[in-house]
């Protein structure tokens, strides 16, 4: 694969309040504009991005089936509170087989230490933490560049 094709980007739990929610730790960008910026760099690196965002755990395992039945070649997640509590999403992501890269806008290893445990790391392809926003960015670039397979 040269490059990834079809990504999907998929956020977990409370980052629907991205932009007002303790900016301290995530900054002040929306997610729609986080997702807008990605959007327009998919498109110049030509490749389709959709995004999704739920707060529930089982919308979030139904989204990560679909993906496999869409086509979709690479995953930006950021699985938020679940990062530390889903065997049931890091399950869907190992059903599916599609690489993924876990991302986190906080630096989850300088907080408490239960943020430091992920369900996600040891069955990804990497994981950026504490870059901020910024970090779906790095992550897309190194999607849209992807050529391993799992
Ligand atoms: C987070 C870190 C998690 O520990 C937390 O529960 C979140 C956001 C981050 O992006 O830094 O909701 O995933």
């Amino acid at each position: 694969m040269a490059g990834a094709k079809h990504i999907l980007v998929i956020n977990g739990p409370n980052l629907n309040l991205l932009g007002s929610r303790e900016t301290e730790f995530y900054g002040k960008d929306t997610l729609e504009a986080i997702n807008a910026r990605l959007a327009k760099r998919a498109g110049e690196g030509g490749a389709r991005l959709a995004t999704y965002q739920s707060n529930s755990e089982a919308e979030l395992v139904e989204r990560i089936q679909q993906a496999r039945r869409e086509g979709v070649d690479f995953i930006l997640i950021n699985p938020a509170a679940y990062t530390h509590t889903s065997v049931a999403m890091r399950d869907a992501l190992a059903a599916v087989g599609i690489p993924f890269v876990e991302v986190h806008l906080s630096n989850v290893f300088a907080r408490e230490s239960f943020r430091r445990e992920s369900y996600f790391t040891d069955i990804a392809v990497g994981i950026i933490s504490g870059l901020g926003a910024s970090g779906y960015e790095l992550a897309l670039e190194f999607a849209l560049q992807y050529s391993g397979k799992r």
